[in-house]
């Protein structure tokens, strides 16, 4: 990076926090790749916009979670917050050895079986939900599909993967949307205070589910956690196995949600690539991937570096945190060739929606299941689905999703 080109970037990354710069970002990433790929900004991370170097910063040994120690020293009161304490004792916020540990443990419960048995219960949950609002539809009159569709289904089928009986759930969408706060960069004291809350609600939560599967085992998650840690005492303690199924429930839900809406939204502003999809359901497979290129529901990871090192011919010391924008690595035309067109069948460039790397989304086979069943039912009752006004975005850059997409079903 040059000199000159810090002022580009610093201006990019300001427009990018701007309400404007939240609803659409991907102008300001353009700018901010060419101006500086990798830029140590004033805003006190190293922003890093381009595909090979985000994949660096994923893969490489030189880049990690930040630990308790790194936020003693940049964060202090952290330890206050009960929610950034739950992120710093998960697998999201943890290193090996810790993390391969957890990560594995959870694996054992979260089995491809497991996810492939979702694979009806969802098919059944959106025909219920998409049956039912055949009267609006036959009327004309606006649905709103992310209230009415893109929400209910993740919450069900995490609840459904956990073991949270249905009578349960209302509380946990407020709760979870509180929570979100923990990926996002910028972030208020009053948000922050919510998210603490709503996060020992969930926690509060589970240590009583946790109890009941104890006395009562059941085919589910919960209970096979609960066996992990009954047999293995030694490798998953009951804080880390509370804190595991509220990471869970809220990297699960909120993810998948946002997801759903900005698909359908993306494919409503690209007719000739939903005729194709409708004509090839085929396509569904490659077009969940390029619709989380296009528009991915988490636009950033973050991490710091582990030691001293150069990512891009740029020196980073020991301890900068560093924020890889995935989202701008996937609309990197070095990689993806003409990256704002949306292309269903784009050859496999493997976008960086679910990240890369040691913290891969743990739920990425889920998610792909979940929205392959939902767009495909989707378009499968209502082939004309059609926007039928703006949708209203939830402010936040980390986490990318609508509050409400209204759109009327044909
Ligand atoms: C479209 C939906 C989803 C998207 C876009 C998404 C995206 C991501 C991304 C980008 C990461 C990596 C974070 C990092 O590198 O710092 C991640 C991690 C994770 N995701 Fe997802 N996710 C989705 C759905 C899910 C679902 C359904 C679940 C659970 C059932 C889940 C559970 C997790 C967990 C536990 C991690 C942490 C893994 C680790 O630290 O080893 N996600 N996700």
């Amino acid at each position: 990076m040059t000199l000159a080109a810090a002022p580009a970037a610093e201006a990019a990354l300001l427009d990018m926090i701007t309400s404007e710069g939240k609803e659409d970002p991907f102008p300001a990433y353009d700018r901010l790749r060419d101006a500086a790929p990798v830029f140590p900004s004033e805003l006190g991370a190293c922003f890093v916009s381009t595909y090979p170097e985000c994949r660096e910063v994923l893969l490489g040994d030189a880049f990690g979670m930040a630990d308790s120690l790194w936020f003693d020293a940049n964060q202090p009161g952290w330890r206050e917050h009960p929610l950034l304490r739950h992120v710093y004792s998960t697998m999201i916020g943890n290193n090996p050895p810790d993390h391969s540990r957890l990560r594995r443990l959870v694996s054992y419960a979260f089995t491809a079986r497991r996810i492939e048995s979702l694979r009806s219960y969802i098919t059944e949950l959106a025909d219920g939900i998409l049956e039912s609002l055949a009267g609006q539809a036959a009327s004309g009159e606006p649905v709103d599909i992310q209230s009415a569709l893109a929400l209910p289904i993740p919450i069900a089928v995490m609840a459904q993967l956990l073991g949270v009986p249905e009578q349960d759930l209302p509380p946990f969408r407020d709760w979870v949307r509180k929570c979100g706060v923990m990926f996002e960069v910028v972030v208020s004291e009053e948000e922050l205070a919510e998210g603490d809350a709503a996060f020992l609600a969930i926690r509060e939560y589970f240590s009583e589910l946790i109890e009941e599967r104890r006395r009562d085992p059941r085919d589910d998650m919960t209970s096979a956690l609960v066996a992990v840690r009954d047999t293995d005492g030694d490798r998953l303690t009951e804080d880390e196995l509370v804190d595991t199924l509220v990471l869970l429930f809220a990297a699960g839900f909120e993810t998948t949600a946002g997801m759903i809406g900005n698909a359908v939204v993306a494919l409503d502003r690209n007719p000739a690539q939903l005729a194709r999809l409708r004509e090839e359901p085929g396509l569904l497979g490659p077009a969940v991937d390029e619709l989380t290129r296009f528009d991915g529901s988490i636009q950033m990871s973050r991490r710091v570096a582990l030691r001293d090192t150069v990512v891009g011919g740029v020196p980073l010391s020991k301890g900068t945190p560093v924020v890889a924008l995935l989202g701008a690595a996937n609309r990197d035309p070095e990689h993806f060739p003409d990256p704002g067109r949306l292309v269903l069948d784009r050859a496999d460039e493997r976008p960086l929606s679910f990240g890369l790397g040691a913290h891969y989304c743990l739920g990425a086979a889920l998610a792909r299941i979940e929205l392959e069943v939902v767009l495909g039912r989707l378009y499968a009752w209502y082939p004309g689905v059609r926007l039928a006004g703006s949708p209203t975005r939830v402010p936040g850059l980390a986490l990318r999703r609508f509050s409400s997409v209204p759109v009327t079903l044909r």
